[in-house]
């Protein structure tokens, strides 16, 4: 075989069979197929797609470039849920000890990344002591003893994928959806999932703006999911906004909490519950979804998904009283409001931007040296649609430095007043079998 044979294929808008896209990826994690060609057929893919079996064939290329997670010890189907980025999405922290209380177990491998703010792991050791440096066999222990776990990414996983979305990066090639979907689907695959629930976000804070985009998104992974042997859901949600209140690391952990206790905003609120009712029913907990959201509503009455939060905490060194008494967590110096300039309606707050005016103030890593202040962020204070009066507070910072202007400036330029009504946005647009 000859890389610039398929190339000139797929240019020619051929199918590529099972052989030739595992040779492609071979050769190009081993480095006998070089960048160059490598970017010719990623833009040739870009243009002409693939088909469904080409999107499972490639994901399973990627899977099998490097080290895959066998989580077999643990019993019981083992789902993982994906997100496809938004700012301020706290569902991760919420989820696990929700679908825990009843029984589904999540063995979660996170990381750390840039961002807005930081990764789950960096969001959970706000929680003095709280640490994922543990075994492979200590995480198994936890996840069959308590039902959920994390773990720092370990090993070698999906080194292609790594190395193909540098390349995508630098190409202009990252915007396919074959590429874009057998990308993420390698990595939850290669990471143990038996199942998988997606979220994937709509919207101007969101990977794909349009809700045609992102369907199409949607489709292509749960179809490779389900061509893999790994029964995939996925639900579209509103990324027009941030989600919640929160955008920061310890101000995410406490509105996790407030969520637990059923105290949390709306929005975050029904998008677990709905996330978390597609976990459920797909790990077999529940034989339909309306009967695993009852559950779940019921674990969340009861007080169940809270105290599954706690042993969740302290059984990887976290203080776990900080549940009890969230003003234990990290404490920013200073707060600052930004008080409308006029009267109005919230019609719009960029949620790209309000999450880099987060990063700015240190919530998240602008480059992967950076160091985060797990204390800094911001709450915002009124959401789209609701009605604001001249002074109020439209978002709290928190900071520990004493200038924030600029922080204050990109804020104003990012959440918009009308004078008219505006209606609050869709948050589930659809879910796709
Ligand atoms: N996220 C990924 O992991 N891969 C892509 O290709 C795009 C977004
Ligand atoms: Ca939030």
């Amino acid at each position: 075989m000859r890389m610039v044979d398929l190339i000139a294929k797929k240019r020619d808008g051929l199918v590529l069979t099972k052989e030739e896209i595992q040779f492609i990826i071979d050769g190009f994690t081993e480095g006998s197929i070089p960048d160059y060609q490598m970017s010719a057929l990623s833009m040739a893919i870009y243009f002409k797609g693939m088909n469904e079996q080409e999107r499972a064939d490639l994901t399973m290329a990627m899977v099998n470039s490097g080290d895959t997670i066998d989580l077999s010890a643990i019993e019981g189907i083992k789902v993982d849920k994906h997100s496809t980025g938004g700012v301020g999405d706290t569902t991760t922290l919420v989820l696990g000890p929700l679908v825990a209380a009843v029984g589904v177990p999540v063995a979660k491998m996170s990381g750390r990344g840039l961002g807005h703010t930081g990764g789950t792991i960096d969001k959970l050791e706000s929680v003095e002591g709280f640490h994922v440096e543990i075994e492979n066999d200590e995480f198994i222990r936890l996840v069959n003893k308590n039902k959920l776990a994390v773990i720092g990414q370990s090993g070698n996983l999906t080194p292609a994928d790594k190395k193909l979305y540098a390349l995508r990066d630098v190409t202009a090639t990252v915007d396919s959806i074959a590429l874009i979907s057998s990308s993420i689907m390698s990595k939850k695959i290669a990471a143990g999932a038996d199942a998988i629930v997606l979220d994937v976000k709509t919207g101007a804070g969101a990977f794909m703006k349009t809700i045609d985009d992102s369907v199409e998104l949607a489709k292509a992974m749960v179809s490779i999911g389900n061509n893999v042997g790994r029964q995939t859901m996925a639900i579209i949600s509103d990324m027009s906004q941030p989600l919640g209140y929160a955008i920061g690391n310890a101000l995410e952990v406490k509105e996790a909490i407030d969520t637990l206790k059923g105290e949390g905003p709306e929005d975050l609120t029904e998008l677990s519950l709905t996330l978390g009712s597609n976990m459920v029913y797909l790990a077999k907990k529940a034989d339909s979804l309306e009967e695993a959201r009852t559950m779940l509503e019921k674990a969340i009455a009861d007080g169940s998904a809270l105290e599954s939060f706690k042993v969740f905490l302290a059984a990887q060194g976290g203080d776990a009283s900080v549940v009890d008494r969230p003003e234990e967590l990290p404490q920013a110096k200073y707060t600052f409001e930004l008080e409308a300039k006029e009267d109005g309606y919230v019609s719009e707050i960029v949620a790209d931007e309000v999450g880099t005016a987060a990063m700015i103030l240190g919530a998240g890593r602008a480059t992967k040296d950076s160091v985060i202040d797990l204390a800094a962020g911001l709450m915002l204070r009124k959401k789209i649609g609701d009605e604001v009066k001249k002074g109020d507070s439209l978002v709290t910072i928190y900071s520990n430095f004493e200038d924030v202007s600029a922080v204050k400036e990109k804020l104003y330029e990012n959440i918009i007043l009308s004078s008219e009504k505006v209606e609050k946005p869709v948050l589930i647009h659809q879910s796709i079998t």
